[in-house]
């Protein structure tokens, strides 16, 4: 029951938060990224491939749903409505995460949806960095799932009133689920990004996937703080690196480490997709914005914005003349404002 209500209050403040930036036309350091236009770099739109290597698979769009949820009655459908969307649309798809299930097996089905609603997609668990790989690997089994994600959320642990207080086990137990589970694993911030050391400290424990998950979007300090009462803890609301600072300061220690980087946090729209894979990422993901949609329009209103997204990245690969993903790391980009500030700070341009 405790997992139930939290899950659901992660939902409700996720989008109140997400109709806050619409009503404030929320900026983030994404806004910093320009592209240099060149007016005849342009190619054909239909040499033009959306296809992208990741953890083990061709995904055929760059853009997967990232984690959200599961675990109670209310979000077991979300997870339905999400899985459906993803199948339409050819999306990769991350539960949330399995704890829920993992203490109580009565909520299988609402996380066995991703799966059920969606059986031929690429699927990914996700678990904590407390579990062991005996838990990964129920919560894998679970959903058939192609990959595992496990979260890091230290700033997040630390404004729950009921979350943990000692990290010292999460570099072990992530080593060991890496090594054990035969799938590929993805660590993942929950928005609150990855750093270079951290992406060279994964690495050395066995991981080659991570998702940056950075500042400028669903901020976990903020809803959490917005869950407790009367004991505000509203000290680490700014707290933490962008998602595009993560991707400039992560990519060369990533490169140099055959590590694949993952984008998300923040992620508005199209051409934050492209700017985001033009900084290295082979893969944009999006939850926070994703959620809005479906909560507002329902299924068709996201599956039509996923097609819409799919299409419109498309056409903005055309304009920069990349015909592959990988293409887009040779673009001329600008780094302004904050971003190119944070950088310049973290040396690296
Ligand atoms: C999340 N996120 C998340 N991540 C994770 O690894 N496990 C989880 O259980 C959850 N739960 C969750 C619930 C809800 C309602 C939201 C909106 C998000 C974090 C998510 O995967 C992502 O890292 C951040 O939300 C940043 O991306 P957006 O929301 O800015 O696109």
């Amino acid at each position: 029951m405790a997992y139930a209500a939290r899950k659901d209050d992660h939902v409700r403040l996720a989008v109140a938060q997400q109709r806050e930036f619409t009503d404030t036309r929320h900026a983030c350091q994404f806004d910093d990224i320009e592209f240099v236009h060149h007016a005849l770099r342009g190619t054909a739109e239909r040499v033009v491939s959306l296809n992208t290597n990741i953890a083990g698979m061709t995904w055929r769009t760059p853009l997967y749903v990232n984690a959200m949820t599961g675990g109670s009655a209310r979000t077991g459908e979300i997870n339905r409505a999400l899985a459906i969307a993803a199948g339409e649309t050819g999306l990769a798809i991350a539960s949330g995460s399995m704890s829920a299930y993992l203490a109580d097996p009565a909520v299988a089905e609402t996380y066995r949806v991703l799966r059920s609603e969606n059986p031929d997609g690429y699927v990914i668990a996700n678990v904590n960095a407390n579990a062991t790989p005996d838990m990964a690997a129920r919560a894998v089994e679970l959903l058939a799932a192609d990959a595992l994600q496990v979260h890091v959320n230290a700033v997040q642990e630390t404004v729950m009133p009921e979350g943990d207080r000692d990290f010292t086990a999460w570099p072990g137990n992530i080593a060991r689920m890496t090594e054990a589970l035969g799938i590929p694993v993805i660590v993942k911030e929950v928005g609150f990004g990855i750093s270079a050391d951290t992406v060279t400290q994964l690495a050395d424990l066995g991981v080659r996937h991570i998702d940056v998950s950075g500042t400028g979007g669903t901020n976990f300090a903020r809803i959490e703080n917005a869950r407790r009462h009367g004991d505000d803890f509203d000290l680490l609301g700014e707290w933490g690196l962008s998602t595009p600072a993560c991707l400039v300061e992560a990519s060369e220690p990533a490169r140099l480490r055959g590590v694949t980087l993952l984008a998300s946090g923040g992620i508005r729209n199209p051409l934050d997709v492209v700017r985001s894979l033009a900084l290295g990422a082979g893969a944009a993901g999006v939850s926070g914005h994703f959620l809005a949609i479906l909560e507002t329009g329902g299924v068709d209103a996201l599956i039509a914005t996923i097609t819409t997204w799919i299409a419109r990245i498309r056409h903005l690969m055309m304009l920069l003349g990349a015909a592959t993903v990988a293409d887009l790391a040779h673009t001329d980009v600008l780094l302004t404002g904050r971003l190119a500030e944070v950088c310049r700070l973290r040396g690296v341009d």
